[in-house]
């Protein structure tokens, strides 16, 4: 089956050789030596001086993080689809005041309601946005909304779980406070690794923090980190050296402006057939995700009829995502995906339809 899935996706082969070896301690010279030069190598990716914590959670564990050690009582979580419920549902369900902030199905939030949102509510501590909406194939405009959130000196999560890797975060030029992600998307490695920056004011924010039980403290990430003993608890070894491998990949292959490109021409080959075999994508124009094509499946024929359709043909697509699962199927392009593979899969799709 060739996959072009949202996550899990094909992981490079680089990387599954990187990770097939025989496991040692994480306490160990080795290790050490490994989890470092993947950390230094994801500051150079993510343009940061902040600490990056590899968690071995997914990446919503960095949610989980983010609520419990940075929002005494209320923030904002901008909702484009099911991952931004999920932040605003991780936030309630720590006992925090959550506002929401959702523009309609298919549409991304932009600075001006993101503006009148922070005048109209001071008592807002931090704003989480998703930069990526897996669910509806839609990016918001970071930079952007980055610059409204930090006029107002508030901090800023953003969930970059379908980004990072796949386009442009400079989380100290925009002013990330806490950005993560999960090692299973763009950048093709097996799930079990959650990655994320974290910045000065957001320890602060924890250092006075209370109930925010262990496994997400922070300030213990910030002592081992600093200590120059990795993690605090046993460390994800084998994806860890999947994101080692792949980081290196990247930098052999020319760097990360290369590898946009790469998943930008992937991206607009699948979504220019798309539209020449008559579909529409389903967000805004302009807001198409470049790692994610949500198509609206034909009148009459629903979206998984398609996905069970491509996979007799030997293709596994994504189905459509919470409300849209019947309307839409998305066509993810993250992770190895050789160029013929894609003519094949845009092959059959014709076929299909
Ligand atoms: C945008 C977004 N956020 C969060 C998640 C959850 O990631 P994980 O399951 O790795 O924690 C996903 C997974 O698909 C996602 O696409």
């Amino acid at each position: 089956m060739k996959l072009f899935t949202v996550g899990p996706v094909a992981c490079y082969p680089e990387v599954l050789e990187a990770m097939g070896g025989q496991m040692y301690s994480h306490r160990s010279k080795e290790y050490l030596g490994l989890h470092y030069d993947t950390v230094e190598r994801l500051q150079d990716f993510l343009e940061t001086e902040n600490d990056i914590y590899l968690f071995s959670s997914t990446g919503t564990g960095f949610m989980e993080a983010s609520v419990l050690n940075c929002v005494r009582e209320k923030m904002l979580v901008c909702v484009n689809g099911s991952f931004g419920k999920r932040f605003a549902d991780v936030g309630r369900a720590h006992g925090r005041e959550v506002a929401v902030l959702e523009p309609p199905l298919g549409q991304p939030v932009t600075p001006g309601m993101l503006e009148e949102a922070l005048s109209e509510d001071p008592g807002v501590e931090a704003v989480a946005i998703t930069h990526n909406e897996t669910s509806v194939g839609l990016i918001n405009p970071l930079e952007k909304l980055a610059k409204v959130t930090k006029a107002h000196g508030k901090l800023l999560f953003v969930d970059a779980v379908s980004s990072m890797g796949g386009t442009e975060l400079k989380v100290d030029n925009w002013g990330i406070d806490i950005c993560f992600s999960s090692s299973q998307k763009c950048f093709g490695v097996p799930p079990g690794l959650g990655i994320g920056s974290v910045s000065r004011e957001a320890l602060e924010m924890s250092e006075e923090a209370v109930n925010k039980g262990w496994y997400f403290d922070l300030k213990i990430w910030e002592r081992y980190h600093k200590q120059g003993r990795g993690t605090p608890m046993t460390s994800a070894i084998p994806q860890v050296a999947g994101m080692n491998a792949a980081l290196r990949m990247i930098e052999e292959r020319g760097g990360k402006g290369l590898y946009f490109d790469l998943y930008n021409r992937r991206n607009g080959k699948i979504r220019g057939s798309v539209e020449r075999l008559s579909l529409s994508i389903f967000p805004d124009e302009g807001f198409e995700s470049p790692t994610v094509s949500c198509i609206n499946a034909p009148g009459g024929v629903g979206g998984p009829a398609v996905y069970e359709a491509m996979r007799r043909e030997g293709f596994e697509l994504a189905q459509g995502y919470g409300v849209l699962k019947k309307k839409t199927f998305r066509i993810g392009n993250m992770g190895y995906m050789p160029e013929e593979d894609i003519d094949l899969m845009l092959d059959a799709l014709g076929k299909v339809l």
